[in-house]
């Protein structure tokens, strides 16, 4: 019995189940509070404030299936393996069981025979071979080696390849062990090991041990308790067990590539249109989550949306390149749908919504790519590099990011002024150091203690909010937070007046010196209601149970955390700036300083 994606999804959570882990919800691709990162990347994300010892309403052991997406792989697309958007299957010890119980747990899944049934002698792994701020992973190399694992199938590698995280610079971190299964093709060379790209050792499974916490300055100290995170990617697990080369062959992703065939009239694709096909198909499975997530997001400018907007002109422009001129992506996307709205009903529901932003991002697009191409040839002809002026011209009249001009000059060896571009860009678009710096880094910030801190005083300003604007019904419509300033988007339909900003200011800051505890409760969803907790309720979790932090007898909110435990840890509350960014939503910029303040200076 071929073992494909959807079955290795539900043995996984079958297995885990099995083992005491409980099921939790497969969380939305735009993380919550958005400390660290654009898009969820992982499937330990939204678990951060767990692993550094808040409890979890479902308990100790959890297990999961997450839609995940990695910005930085953008451009890694087109080989046999990367891929923007994957699912990820994941499985959490949070200060429970650690290594050993760990490396038990995924030698049983990978080769009993209920299970996954591997071959266990082409079974290979990695430990950590130990460096100035962790020991060598002895105590992993030991695990395998009573499994049976021969010495000659464990590999010690370095930090570079035996360590996962932090999510941006600082947070939970540790050393890893891999599992890799021998394909049994011939060693490329001498050196060729796990790890080596050659197409040999098929990676399966990332255990890592997240006993760490790397800090501000640049250090590891110990966290509160030992977790354990593993990731297992399923359409490559699912390639490795349904006897495929590649990822794009499996029977969750082929009708794809089939139909982008069928539209290019491709029968036998060349290797060249093969890596158009399979950034096509990776970027429009990308756009159609991203687009139907439940916090979907549309094409634009900055941040997000900016990311959704180079994946669709990408798949646009490869279309192209193997000769597709008509609108092809909603007849993609449909398929996108079909092949995972059992798992994923949202899509279908918002398939309308999916298939609009499309098309007008195709319609915009297709109207200058042409013209841009020839503008760009131009550019190119004519100086050996694209200064910041012509690339934001590309950008700013053709629509193109500036990531396509990139790629394409580098595809005829022409430089490009980054550095320039990234100046005319701010000076045309007068956009924040900040907002200027996500559009180029993918948006990484930090989960420190600054952004904690900002997290509970966004609970308290939505409080204030409603309670100063007398407004019952003000709702967050969204929230970033970075380690210098919140940001917080609520429904009000006209500019506050400067009055009402002072006394919002004075009411978060009343709360602030009153040195009210913030106190975390367990509820199920019901008793949260009843309690007047503010949130969305759509089942954020696989089973019953959420957290609802309270401040003092006034703020209550279903929230996953991480918060201070008082609120005289906040210091001072300022609102920076308050505006409008949509009809009958405001935006407001605050931040927290250290001591109270002598001076006004808005
Ligand atoms: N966080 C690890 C990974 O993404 C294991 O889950 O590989």
């Amino acid at each position: 019995m071929v073992i494909d994606s959807k079955k290795l999804k539900k043995m996984f959570l079958d297995f885990f189940s099995e083992n005491q882990h409980k099921l939790i919800l497969n969380y939305p691709l735009i993380p919550e509070y958005d400390p660290t990162v654009l898009f969820t990347p992982a499937g330990m994300h939204p678990l951060i404030p767990y692993f550094l010892g808040q409890p979890h309403p479902l308990g100790k052991k959890l297990v999961n299936v997450q839609k995940c997406f990695r910005t930085g792989d953008i451009e890694c697309v087109g080989d046999s393996s990367h891929l923007t958007f994957f699912e990820m299957l994941g499985s959490w010890s949070l200060g429970d069981y650690f290594k050993r119980q760990a490396i038990r747990l995924s030698y049983d899944f990978l080769t009993n025979k209920r299970w996954l049934n591997l071959d266990e002698k082409r079974l290979s792994v990695t430990v950590f071979a130990g460096d100035q701020d962790a020991p060598r992973d002895t105590e992993s190399y030991e695990a395998w080696s009573v499994l049976g694992v021969p010495d000659d199938h464990i590999f010690f590698l370095s930090k570079e390849e035996n360590w996962w995280g932090p999510v941006g610079n600082i947070g939970p971190c540790g050393p890893c062990t891999e599992m890799f299964y021998d394909t049994g093709k011939p060693p490329c060379s001498p050196s060729c090991r796990p790890g080596c790209l050659c197409g040999k050792y098929f990676e399966l499974w990332n255990d890592v041990f997240m006993e760490y916490n790397k800090t501000s300055s640049g250090g590891y100290e110990l966290l509160k308790q030992k977790n354990v995170d593993t990731g297992m990617g399923v359409e490559h697990t699912a390639a490795m067990l349904e006897g495929k080369e590649t990822v794009f062959e499996i029977a969750a992703i082929r009708p794809i590539a089939k139909r982008v065939e069928e539209i290019a009239s491709i029968s036998v694709p060349t290797s060249v249109q093969e890596k158009s096909i399979r950034i096509i198909i990776d970027h429009i499975r990308a756009s159609t989550f991203i687009l139907g997530d439940e916090r979907g997001v549309k094409p634009s400018n900055v941040d997000r949306g900016y990311v959704l907007r180079r994946l669709i002109r990408r798949a646009i422009r490869f279309g192209r390149l193997i000769g597709i001129e008509r609108d092809f992506l909603t007849d993609l996307a449909d398929i996108v749908i079909t092949l995972n709205e059992s798992e994923y009903p949202l899509l279908r529901e918002k398939e309308a919504n999916i298939f609009d932003e499309l098309s007008k991002e195709e319609t915009k697009f297709k109207n200058t790519l042409e013209k841009g191409l020839r503008k760009f040839q131009r550019i190119a002809e004519k100086s050996p590099k694209i200064d910041g002026k012509n690339a934001f011209l590309l950008f700013q009249s053709f629509g193109f990011p500036f990531e396509l001009t990139k790629e394409l000059a580098e595809e005829i060896g022409v430089e490009v002024d980054e550095v320039g571009f990234r100046n005319q860009y701010e000076r045309h678009r007068k956009v924040s150091a900040e907002s200027a710096k996500k559009l180029f880094k993918g948006g990484l910030s930090d989960a420190s203690k600054e952004t904690i801190r900002l997290h509970t005083a966004t609970h308290l300003l939505n409080e204030a909010l409603r309670r100063i604007l007398k407004k019952k019904d003000i709702v967050q419509k969204g929230s970033n937070i970075t380690p210098e300033r919140l940001r917080f988007d609520f429904n009000f339909d006209r500019p506050l007046e400067s009055n009402e900003i002072v006394e919002i200011e004075e009411w978060v800051n009343e709360k602030i010196k009153q040195e009210l505890p913030v106190i975390r409760k367990e509820m199920t969803v019901e008793e949260a209601k009843a309690f007047g907790a503010q949130a969305v309720f759509n089942n954020k979790y696989g089973g019953d149970a959420i957290s609802v932090y309270t401040i003092g007898d006034f703020s209550k909110e279903a929230c996953g955390g991480p918060h201070v435990s008082n609120t005289i840890e906040l210091g001072t509350f300022k609102i920076k700036k308050e505006k409008g960014i949509a009809s009958g939503v405001r935006r407001i910029r605050a931040v927290l300083r250290k001591k109270p303040e002598k001076t006004k200076d808005r």
